[in-house]
């Protein structure tokens, strides 16, 4: 029943559970069962940043479920644009909804939004500060693809690619993986967009190794994750500063069978940038066993149907509820 904001407020006992009711969501997700157990309920998504996956996996989450989607979508749909503060919009419009998500380009903003709020309040990416919900996807997808080769998370070496100044889906998945033990970290990034000092602190104490580079070759031959991200130019100063860290890092076909163990995982969050100028995840691994990033969606959509139905006290509901599927 409350608020999901940040990854420091999980530990391993609730990550364990969102993971088992994610599991669960399996037959529900693949429309081979059919539940209302959230009948009547509204989620107000409201995406005040661009989103595809996060913004309609929410949706689609919530729909699987049996719920009703209230979206709002861009700050010019909403009345903040005309100076309404977060506290009073989150008054007002939870009182028309049973949960809210939300993503805004500010850090600490869905922090602020929770306080005028009455129902539980979901971070959807709040500027370059968390994606909580992303991250657990991720660390959700890790410890599958990991099973897989029979290892596990406790003891991988991961390598963290790109903007890891701005990349919040990097900043929640380090501290998630914080709570396991004896990881490897590979941070690669131009030293203009290292990983903040914060979070290599909180890596440190938790006791993992870190090796910071900005060379991409020759730096993956231990990685188990190979972790790559875009470089978050509407973060940037200017569209000239972004450019020039644009198509630093690539990874493709060649790249990776030269210098990358043959069952690393390759992951990214999405959206990658596909214009020629970036490219830092080529097409010609689209069809490679390897890559999980569409795996990484899948499990999305298993990870938010898992959250709102333990957020709202019903994961052991599911089957009270189900109703034949009629398509
Ligand atoms: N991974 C992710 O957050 O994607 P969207 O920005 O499309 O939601």
């Amino acid at each position: 029943g409350s608020h999901i904001l940040s990854v420091n407020q999980l530990d391993l006992d609730a990550i364990n559970t969102i993971f088992n009711v994610a599991h669960k969501m399996t037959p529900y997700a693949l429309r081979e069962k059919r539940t209302k157990v959230l009948d009547g309920a509204i989620l107000g998504n409201l995406f005040f940043e661009p989103s595809t996956r996060t913004r309609v996996s929410f949706g689609c989450a919530f729909n699987l479920l049996g719920g009703a989607v209230r979206e709002t979508v861009g700050m010019g749909a909403s009345s903040l644009s005309k100076g309404e503060s977060l506290y009073d919009t989150a008054r007002v419009l939870s009182t028309y909804s049973d949960v809210i998500a939300m993503r805004h380009p500010d850090a600490y903003s869905v922090e602020e939004f929770s306080k005028g709020s009455r129902v539980p309040v979901i971070n959807g990416g709040d500027g370059s500060n968390e994606h909580p919900t992303q991250a657990l996807l991720d660390l959700f997808t890790i410890q599958k693809e990991l099973a897989h080769a029979g290892r596990d998370i406790s003891g991988m070496h991961i390598a963290l690619v790109g903007d890891l100044k701005y990349g919040r889906t990097v900043h929640s998945l380090s501290r998630l993986l914080c709570m396991y033990k004896d990881i490897q970290f590979t941070l690669i990034s131009p030293s203009e967009l290292a990983m903040p000092d914060y979070v290599i602190a909180d890596i440190e104490k938790a006791g993992h190794k870190i090796t910071i580079t900005e060379q991409l070759e020759g730096n993956l031959n231990q990685a188990d994750i190979l972790y790559l991200t875009r470089i978050q130019e509407e973060r940037f100063p200017s569209q000239e500063e972004a450019n020039k860290y644009r198509g630093k890092f690539r990874l493709n076909h060649a790249i990776y069978t030269q210098h990358c163990k043959s069952n690393t995982v390759i992951m990214h969050p999405l959206p990658r940038d596909s214009r020629e100028a970036a490219n830092e995840l080529d097409n010609d691994l689209n069809s490679h066993p390897s890559l999980a990033i569409f795996r990484q969606a899948d499990n999305g959509l298993l990870i938010r149907m898992a959250l709102f139905a333990l957020t709202l006290g019903v994961e052991n509901q599911l089957e009270k509820y189900e109703c034949p599927v009629n398509w």
